[in-house]
């Protein structure tokens, strides 16, 4: 393989330019690759195709953890396909390939390799189908299982890996697929997922919850909450379907989550009018009473731990995770090294609805962060720009991530300052950015240069100094 590679590298350095008038992946053939090349999680994603659809079939018995069923995969070969990566950590029984039982398929982590009988060619339309069963919580990678179970049920929703403990799939935000996830329970459970629920029937004493997402989502915004849940539909922003769920036995943070959750509409309508149209078919939130020590911007329909209400309302986690609708959901991170992206515009929509709702401007907040955190806080060595594969979600992604936005709106004024967002959000619909076309993008809407802001803000080790220099007046 190395010989062939070096070969064709040769061959590329020689007629350069006639390969570049022909899209990527022409005149390759080979195996695709085991990963996408994400600096952070190399092995993430796959190389070699481009997924458009899964439609996931499953049946899960909560007593024994019990997950089966087929992934079926809607792709395309970006070259002439020898053999190809799906990231997958479940046991497999079988996998066709454009209806064909494949030659061979061998498993390591979650790497599923898949040799099929004959070369997918480029362009043609791909077929995968991936039967299988196994019980998540038990299956480990790189020590440790992301599927978590209840005491009701289960959930998967994680970041940014969860969908190699429930589906396989090429893993990475830079390969987004619309979704039908359909799951079968003993009746009487519920099943929450992403999207429009399009019916929910019950034969010989199972439920199979049928749940579709029309609009393109990352493979780790896919979630299931399976167990005992009070579901609400009702009509949402724009007149949206607008689902939410409460797992039975919350306890006393139950009237507290619904003061937020319930809100949701209003938080979806606050956010519109910062940053243009909500870009999804339908709204919500569940509340899964275990298994949670965090929220998630799942796509449509965020997921959030009881912890959040544990001192009553909290608009604030309802505000950040729906500002991930827009800053991570439609617009996704080119890599995960770009999570500032994601956390610091999410938090920084928290400053707004404070100011908005007269609970503190952005300038206080922006002076309440610096003040609390002495120069010698190791949190200042934390880049939000680069912050590390093992922290990717440190708070200095999210404060100091602000702090930068914050830095930004001073430095540009407010209408400016908007105007780069909403054409950001806009420009970017449904695909994937990188910090430094946020940067390019934003000193072309101001028509300042604002190098030295980001790379003191989200590039420089060290509290950064207040004044002129960093356009934040103390
Ligand atoms: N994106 C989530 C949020 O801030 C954070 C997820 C943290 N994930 C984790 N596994 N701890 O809304
Ligand atoms: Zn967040």
């Amino acid at each position: 393989m190395a010989v062939r590679n070096t070969l064709r590298v040769a061959a590329a350095a020689t007629c350069a330019l006639a390969l570049l008038a022909l899209p990527a992946g022409a005149g390759t053939e080979g195996p695709g690759s085991a990963g996408v090349g994400d600096p952070y999680f190399p092995t993430d994603g796959n190389g070699g195709y481009d997924v458009a659809h899964y439609d996931i079939r499953l049946k899960y018995q909560p007593s024994d953890d019990r997950l089966e069923g087929t992934t079926t995969i809607v792709a395309k070969p970006t070259q002439d396909l020898t053999r190809f990566n799906l990231d997958f950590a479940l046991k497999v029984n079988s996998i066709r390939v454009n209806g064909t039982p494949v030659r061979t398929f061998t498993q390591q982590g979650k790497e599923l390799q898949v040799t099929p009988a004959t070369t997918l060619r480029r362009g043609s339309l791909l077929t995968i189908v991936v039967d299988y069963a196994d019980t998540p919580s038990n299956v480990k990678v790189d020590g440790t299982t992301a599927w978590r179970r209840t005491s009701d049920g289960a959930v998967a929703i994680d970041e940014p890996h969860i969908s190699s403990w429930w589906f396989p799939g090429n893993d990475h935000p830079t390969d987004k697929a619309t979704f039908d996830i359909s799951v079968a329970v003993p009746e009487g459970t519920e099943v929450l997922s992403n999207g429009v629920l399009k019916s929910n029937p019950t034969k010989y004493g199972w439920t199979r919850w049928n749940w579709r997402s029309t609009k393109p989502m990352a493979t780790y915004l896919a979630f299931l909450a399976v167990g005992q849940y009070e579901i609400n539909t009702k009509t949402g922003y724009n007149g949206q379907p607008f689902v939410t769920a409460y797992s039975e036995g919350l306890g006393e943070i139950e009237g507290a989550a619904k003061a937020s959750i319930e809100r949701t509409p209003e938080a979806v309508e606050f956010l519109v009018g910062l940053y243009g149209d909500y870009p999804f078919e339908a709204q919500g939130g569940v509340v899964p009473k275990e298994g949670l020590g965090f929220a998630l911007e799942n796509q449509t329909r965020p997921t959030y731990s009881p912890a959040f209400f544990r001192n009553g309302a909290n608009m604030y986690v309802v505000v950040h995770e729906n500002a991930h609708q827009w800053f991570g959901d439609s617009v996704s991170v080119q890599t995960w090294r770009n999570v500032w992206l994601n956390e610091g515009f999410a938090t920084y929509s928290e400053w707004l609805w404070s100011e908005a709702k007269g609970e503190g401007t952005a300038q206080q907040l922006f002076d309440y962060e610096y003040g609390r955190r002495p120069a010698d806080d190791p949190f200042w060595q934390v880049l939000p720009g680069d912050p590390g594969s093992k922290q990717v979600f440190h708070n200095a992604v999210y404060d100091r991530g602000a702090m930068t936005l914050h830095a930004l709106r001073t430095e540009v004024g407010d209408q400016a300052f908007f105007s780069t967002i909403k054409s950001w959000v806009a420009q970017k619909k449904y695909q994937n950015g990188t910090i430094e076309e946020f940067i390019a993008h934003a000193e072309k809407i101001s028509g300042k240069k604002l190098g030295k802001l980001f790379e003191t803000w989200l590039f420089t080790k060290g509290k950064p100094q207040v004044g002129a220099q960093s356009g934040v007046a103390a």
